[in-house]
This record gives structure tokens, sequence and C-alpha cells, in this order.
């Protein structure tokens, strides 16, 4: 595996691999790599000749700086996975790389960025088009491979290549969870250990909402579960919502069959959780 750490000697490698006809799978990613990252990359390299993975923690991503300061780090314990999906290229840039001034462009992406997690996170996505932007110019992938698991997250991306006529095509891959049903993060070891334990309870929660879905409307369901959700001990609930999957915006009836998705996020134990589950 090649690591990297500055933007020349990335296009310099890749550049060269284009010329000789290779095609390049890419994943982004903030580093804690688990299971979830890793089944992305194995997909990447499957379908690709080359696969390129970033890991930088992306501090204008974080509209909080405690979120940030704790944000898990461990550089070579991700080399050692990265290692055992056959990872070619590392790109893992530092903050002055990426920013040598002050990223100022805001993108705007209307009713998409003001629900849900661009509500309750403001800059967030605009800090995640950023990065994103700035790594397709640099990695100039074939394919990008982004996880369900940032529902939203991907529709942004999916909005950011399609208005800026970024020739990359984006690959959207299914949720990776623990066996017990916690949809795998990497703020989840941050959780102690009365906490995780409780923590199945998000997603279970989430498939009571699909059983439900034969009986009730969205309007009296998303009560029902965030009635559920509030009545729970220590989980804090920051919001519930059942929305199309591809604007992302609040859905009243069913009529529309396919693509509805509920998601959740919220807070237990002092970490922030988001998951989500496919109702139509
Ligand atoms: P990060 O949280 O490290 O996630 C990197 C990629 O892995 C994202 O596409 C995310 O959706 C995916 N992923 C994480 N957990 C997953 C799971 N349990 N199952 C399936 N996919 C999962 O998302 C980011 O980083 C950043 O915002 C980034 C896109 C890199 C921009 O900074």
């Amino acid at each position: 595996m090649q690591i990297f750490s500055t933007i020349s000697e990335t296009k310099a490698f890749l550049e060269q691999q284009k010329a000789e006809g290779k095609q390049i799978g890419f994943v982004p990613t903030m580093g804690a790599l688990h299971e979830g990252h890793l089944t992305l990359m194995r997909q990447a390299k499957q379908e690709n000749d080359l696969l390129v993975v970033s890991i930088f923690v992306n501090p204008i991503q974080f509209n909080n700086q405690e979120d940030l300061k704790k944000y898990p780090r461990d550089q070579k314990k991700d080399e050692a996975l990265l290692e055992t999906v056959d990872c070619d290229v590392l790109f893992a840039p530092s903050v002055e790389e990426m920013y040598p001034e002050p990223a100022t462009r805001k993108y705007g992406f209307g009713p998409l960025e003001e629900v849900m997690e661009g509500a309750f996170r403001p800059g967030h996505f605009n800090g995640v088009a950023v990065v994103v932007h700035k790594l397709f110019d640099i990695v100039e992938p074939h394919r990008a491979y982004f996880g369900e698991k940032d529902f939203q997250q991907l529709a942004i991306i999916k909005k950011l290549v399609e208005r800026e006529h970024i020739p990359v095509e984006i690959i959207g891959c299914p949720i990776v969870r623990e066996p017990d049903g916690l949809a795998m993060s990497s703020r989840n070891i941050r959780l102690a250990p009365e906490y995780r334990k409780e923590a199945p309870f998000i997603y279970q929660t989430l498939q009571e909402a699909k059983r439900r879905r034969e009986h009730l409307c969205a309007g009296p369901l998303r009560q029902m579960i965030i009635n559920l959700f509030e009545a729970h001990e220590h989980f804090k609930l920051e919001y519930f919502d059942i929305v199309d999957d591809k604007e992302l915006q609040p859905i009243q009836n069913w009529n529309n069959k396919k693509g509805t998705v509920a998601c959740v996020a919220g807070w237990l134990g002092g970490v922030r959780l988001i998951d989500n589950i496919r109702i139509i």
C-alpha cells in the first residue's frame, strides 16, 4: 500500500495509474475504521482496479468542537486494517495540506440540507461538500462509495456531483450492523458499557416503525415512534422523521409507494448516534 500525505504525490501517482488504463474506486473516510468502512472498501476493490482510501478528520464539518476533539484517531491501526482489504493507496493529509487557506465556498443544497442532520448541525453538509469536492478533484475516481448509514450525506453527495458535473459514479452501500443491530460507527467505541448495552434499542424501534406501517398513516406512526424514543430512560431524541429517499422531505401519506425512509438521531450516554431504515 502506498501512503501519501500530500496532494501532489497522490495526484502524480494516480495520474500514472490512470494513464495505464486503471479504474479507480474511492472510499473517503475520517478513519477509526470499522467493518462498515471495510465493507465499502471490499466492494470498491472488487469493482475497480485500484482501491484508494482517504483518512481525514475534516474540521469544517464539525459544528461541535468537543466532538472534533474527541473524534477517535489511530492511523497505525487503520493502516493495518487497510492492508486486510488490499488497499492500494491511502491518502492521509494534514489540515494545512487540505486547507492552506480557510474554505469559503457556500454550496446551498436548499430543502435537502434544511431537514434532519442539516437542521441540527448547521454548516455540517457544506463542510462535507467542500471536502468531498476537494477529494474528488485530487483522486478523480471513476467510482466513489458511500454508506447509507449517513443517508442524507449520500443524497447531498449525489446532488453535489450532479450540480457540479463531476465525472464520478456515486455508489450507495447498505448499512453494516453489529450482531445486536446497532449500526456500526466510529463513535460507538465512546459508548460506556452500560449505554452500549442499551444502544440496540434504536434499531429495534426503527424495525417497529417498519412493522407498524401496514396499520398506521405516516403522521400517527411518526408520533407513535417519537413517543417510544422519548419514553426511553437514557436516549435523548433529536429527530425521528419519515421522508422520501431523494429530497428527504417529510411525507404525509404512503401514496408514493416506493422510496420511503425513516431516519433517527439522538444522544446516548453523551454520544450522538444516527440510524435509518427503509420503510417502503
Ligand atoms: P466516516 O464517518 O468515516 O464514514 C466514511 C464512509 O463510511 C461514509 O460513506 C459512511 O456512510 C460509511 N459508513 C460508516 N459507517 C457505516 C456503516 N455502519 N455501514 C455502512 N457504511 C458506513 O462520512 C464521513 O466519514 C465523512 O463525512 C466523509 C464523507 C469522509 C467526509 O469527510
